[in-house]
């Protein structure tokens, strides 16, 4: 057991929400801080760097720029730093390429003397007699295994563990034991040499990772001769809502209104808001339909089936080279049955449950109706006044913050929020207006509104309210 002088900042996780905290950290005199991260370096989700996807968010979206486009650790500083800044300029891409995106956070991650790689956190707990957080992790090996164990101190906490692959109960049983290739899409390029050689591959879900699976099998598969199936659950195969004006929802703006309504409505609105998150961007619907008329050039129609709106009731194995597929459609309230032979899994994510991590603290969290973790403003867990520290949470908020938590657009300015919060300083200056769009009829998107027209509480900051002179009481 090792120790250590107590950190202001310990982290844990080193995905781009972490990462982007670590950057701005660095910068910053007199303050302490460590990550750790299981992973032997940083991988942005290799699985699904399919050649040519390219990041969803403009490449200003990076780990500082939006909350200080002078620091040293921005997109354009990687690029000069690899003298490609011309490049770049002239190849007037606003969106980069997922690989480039990966490329420079691991330079990044390489340049922060803060990070700690290999490191996996078991447990979390307060001490209350020395006011600081205990922090118990496991050292790994090249390979993972244990090699040591060790607890490190700190005043603060910022928890980014992000998500883990999500697999629907019915293929469960099958992805376990994988005698046929049944696998998350997120882990596709592991096994894409595989699933091409099979006779028959179905791809299930309809976000973007089931629409760049499913383009880039298709991509390599013979024309007439693709056998292939493109199954979901979602009514529709459906495009993300990127309209300039629909963007808005991915501010700070956004965010403190959100923040700032009633538990159930914040739940009502995710649900509705799905396009701005799940779905297809439309340039890969594009290509996908291009794909496909081309494999009708010469007469034939592609060996192709797209079914949306059919979810999958139950799955077994027959024999060891195939697998089948109990099939329902909601809307025609029709069952049947499809035998494939690889099934690709884009069923999305769900964030990693915080419990594991927390379950020292569990008596001193606040939890809300449903029983989930509540975070304020400024990304802190509710906790017990006898908590002196705080606990802030990257991407674990998305029932409190809305449909920003995993954005990568997102993350600068929540860095710098929780560091402005941690040293209690301004630090970061960040901007009190961020959307056109004024997003509810109060000021602040639910502080009261004072005398002189300015806005109280929390929501103070969301300065678009506040030149919308007309009050209206209802
Ligand atoms: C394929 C894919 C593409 C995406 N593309 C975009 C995009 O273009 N634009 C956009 O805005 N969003 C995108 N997203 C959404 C989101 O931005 C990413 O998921 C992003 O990686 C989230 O970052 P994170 O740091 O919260 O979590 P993660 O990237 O999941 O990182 C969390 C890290 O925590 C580590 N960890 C977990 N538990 C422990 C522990 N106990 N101890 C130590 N380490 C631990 C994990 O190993 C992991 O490295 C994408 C998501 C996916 C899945
Ligand atoms: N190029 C990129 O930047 C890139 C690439 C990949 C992913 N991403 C991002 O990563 C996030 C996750 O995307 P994702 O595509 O992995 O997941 P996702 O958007 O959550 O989509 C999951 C899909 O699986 C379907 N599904 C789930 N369970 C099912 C079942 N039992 N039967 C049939 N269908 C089922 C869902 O249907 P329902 O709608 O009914 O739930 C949905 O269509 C998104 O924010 C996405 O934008 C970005």
């Amino acid at each position: 057991m090792t120790t250590q002088q107590p950190y202001d900042l310990a982290g844990i996780g080193i995905g781009p929400a972490n990462l982007s905290l670590a950057a701005l950290a660095h910068t910053q005199p007199g303050l302490t801080a460590a990550w750790y991260e299981q992973r032997p370096a940083f991988h942005w989700h290799p699985g699904l760097l399919i050649e040519g996807a390219t990041l969803q968010v403009p490449f200003l979206a990076d780990l500082v720029t939006l909350a200080d486009p002078t620091n040293p650790w921005s997109f354009l500083n990687y690029l000069r730093h690899h003298q490609r800044l011309y490049p770049f300029y002239l190849s007037e891409r606003f969106h980069s390429p997922r690989a480039e995106y990966d490329d420079y956070c691991r330079w990044v991650s390489r340049g922060l003397p803060s990070l700690r790689f290999g490191h996996h956190v078991d447990a979390v707990r307060w001490d209350a007699a020395q006011g600081l957080f205990g922090i118990d992790y496991t050292r790994l090996g090249p390979d993972g295994e244990a090699e040591a164990v060790g607890r490190a101190h700190a005043r603060n906490l910022a928890i980014g563990i992000g998500t883990a692959p999500h697999i629907p109960g019915p293929l469960r049983p099958l992805a376990e034991r994988p005698v046929v290739p049944v696998i998350h899409s997120a882990d596709y390029l592991d096994h894409r040499e595989r699933l091409l050689a099979a006779a028959h591959i179905t791809v299930i879900g309809s976000g973007q990772s089931g629409a760049e699976v499913f383009l880039d099998l298709l991509r390599h598969r013979p024309p007439g001769r693709e056998r292939l199936h493109w199954i979901t659950r979602t009514p529709a195969f459906a495009p993300m809502e990127y309209s300039k004006l629909g963007l808005e929802h991915f501010t700070p703006d956004y965010t403190r209104y959100f923040h700032a309504l009633p538990e159930q409505r914040r739940d009502e609105l995710v649900a509705r808001q799905w396009q701005l998150h799940k779905a297809i961007d439309h340039q890969t619907l594009a290509d996908i339909h291009d794909e496909l008329y081309r494999h009708s050039i010469g007469g034939g129609w592609p060996d192709v089936v797209l079914t949306p709106g059919v979810s999958v009731r139950t799955a077994g194995r027959i024999g060891t080279t195939q697998v089948e597929l109990h099939l329902d459609h909601a809307e025609q309230g029709e069952r049947s049955r499809l035998v494939t032979e690889a099934v690709v899994m884009a069923t999305g994510y769900r964030e990693r449950p915080l419990d594991p991590l927390l379950a020292a603290l569990d008596p001193l969290l606040h939890r809300d109706a449903a029983g989930r973790i509540t975070v304020d403003e400024r990304y802190r867990l509710g906790l017990d006044r006898e908590v002196t520290g705080s606990v802030y949470v990257l991407n674990a908020e998305r029932h409190t913050h809305g449909v920003g938590a995993p954005d990568l657009g997102l993350v600068a300015h929540r860095s710098a929020t929780i560091l402005n919060s941690v040293t209690g300083e301004e630090r970061y200056r960040l901007p009190e207006r961020s959307a056109f769009t004024t997003f509810g009829l109060r000021p602040g998107g639910g502080g009261e509104e004072t005398p002189g027209g300015g806005a109280a509480g929390a929501g103070a900051g969301a300065g678009g309210q506040r030149q919308g002179a007309r009050r209206v009481s209802v």
